[in-house]
C-alpha cells in the first residue's frame, strides 16, 4: 500500500451518496440470490460479476432491479443493511446518508412497519456497534405515480428514525412531474436530493433545481455541458455528489481519465465524492477517493470530505466532530 493509500485508507470519511441495495456484498447477494432464484439474479460469485458488467445505464437499471426483488422479509432488509453499513465503517465511514427505495422490497412481500423497524434497528446498532451515524434518504424509483405515492407514504405517515432527505433514482424521466412530491417532501423538512445529469443532460439538472429546488443533486456531471446550468449551481449553492466509477461502468463517461471532475472543481461547483453502488461498480468509497486524487491531487482529498460534512444532514455535533 503506498503511502497515499494508507492516508486515505485511515481517514474519517463521510458518504452522501451510497444505495443500500446497490452497496451490498456480492456474497450477501449470492446468498439471497439463492434463497429467491426467481428474482433472476446469479448465487455464484463469478457468474454475478459477469451480471455486474453493465452494457448502458438502461442495463444497469434493469440489473438493479433484479437486485431490487431479494429482499422479501424484514431480516433479509436487516441483514443486507447491517452488513452494509459494517462495511463503510470498515472504510472509517463515521457518518452515512444512505438511499433506500424501498419500493422493490415493500412489493416483494416486506411489510411497511417491518422494512421501518429493520431500518430503524440497523441504524441503532450502527451508532452503538460501529461509531457509525446513518441518516437515510427515501427515495422515488423514476416513476410518478403510484410508485412515488409508496414513498410519499412512508415520509409522510412512517418515517424510519433518522430520515433526512428525499431523492429520485431510476430513469432519468422529465424531472417536473416530480415537483408536487418534492414540495411535500419540504412541508415535512426533507430538502430535495435527486439524481441528474447522469445519464441525462444539463436541462435535467436545471428541472431538479428549479423545478423540484434540489440542495443536492447526485452526479450533477452533465451540468458540465452547459455554462448557463453551471453558472445556476454556483449561484444557489448547489451541491454535486459525484461518483467518479459509477459514471464509467454506467458508461455515462468513457473513461476515469475523462471523467469531468478536474473541470467541475475549476469552474467553482461545490463537489464531494461518493460511491454509488460500490460492489456492483467493483469500488469502495475509499477508492472513489483516491481516483478523485489522481485525477485532481491529493491535497484536495480534505476538502472534498470537508464539502460533504458541510452539505451533510449530520446534527451538529456529528458536523463539530469532523473539524
Ligand atoms: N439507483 C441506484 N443507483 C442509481 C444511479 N446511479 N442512478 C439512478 N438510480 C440509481
Ligand atoms: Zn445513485
Amino acid at each position: 500500500m503506498s503511502l497515499v493509500e494508507a492516508w486515505v485508507a485511515d481517514l474519517p470519511k463521510v458518504e452522501l451518496h451510497v444505495h443500500h441495495i446497490g452497496a451490498t456484498a456480492p456474497h450477501t447477494v449470492a446468498a439471497l440470490a439463492a434463497r429467491y432464484p426467481d428474482a433472476g439474479v446469479p448465487s455464484d460469485l463469478d457468474a454475478l460479476e459477469r451480471f455486474f458488467a453493465f452494457t448502458d445505464f438502461a442495463h444497469f437499471l434493469r440489473v438493479y432491479a433484479a437486485v431490487s426483488r431479494l429482499l422479501r422479509t424484514p431480516e433479509d432488509v436487516y441483514e443486507l443493511t447491517i452488513g452494509n453499513l459494517l462495511d463503510l465503517a470498515r472504510q472509517n465511514v463515521r457518518y452515512a446518508e444512505v438511499t433506500v427505495t424501498p419500493n422493490g422490497p415493500l412489493a416483494c412481500g416486506v411489510p411497511r412497519d417491518g422494512l421501518v423497524e429493520a431500518l430503524d434497528a440497523v441504524r441503532e446498532h450502527a451508532a452503538r456497534e460501529y461509531g457509525l451515524v446513518v441518516g437515510w434518504i427515501l427515495d422515488i424509483p423514476g416513476h410518478p405515480g403510484p410508485p412515488a405515492e409508496v414513498v410519499m407514504d412512508l415520509c409522510e405517515h412512517a418515517p424510519p428514525e433518522g430520515l433526512v432527505a428525499l431523492g429520485l433514482g431510476g430513469p432519468e424521466t422529465p424531472r417536473p412531474q416530480f415537483a408536487d412530491y418534492f414540495a411535500r417532501g419540504r412541508a415535512l423538512g426533507l430538502p430535495g436530493v435527486p439524481h441528474a445529469g447522469e445519464a441525462a443532460g444539463p436541462a435535467s439538472v436545471r428541472s431538479a433545481v428549479e423545478d423540484l429546488h434540489a440542495v443536492r443533486i447526485g452526479h450533477g456531471i452533465r451540468a458540465m455541458e452547459d455554462p448557463r446550468v453551471v453558472a445556476l449551481l454556483r449561484e444557489r449553492a448547489v451541491h454535486l455528489e459525484v461518483c467518479p466509477t459509477s459514471n464509467v461502468r454506467t458508461r455515462v463517461v468513457d473513461t476515469l481519465e475523462e471523467h469531468p471532475l478536474p473541470a467541475m472543481l475549476a469552474a467553482g461547483l461545490e463537489v464531494s465524492i461518493s460511491s454509488d453502488d460500490p460492489p456492483m461498480f467493483g469500488t469502495t468509497l475509499t477508492e472513489e477517493l483516491l481516483v478523485a486524487a489522481r485525477l485532481v491531487g491529493a491535497n484536495e482529498v480534505p476538502t472534498l470530505l470537508g464539502n460533504a460534512i458541510d452539505a451533510s444532514f449530520a446534527p451538529n455535533d456529528v458536523k463539530r466532530r469532523y473539524r
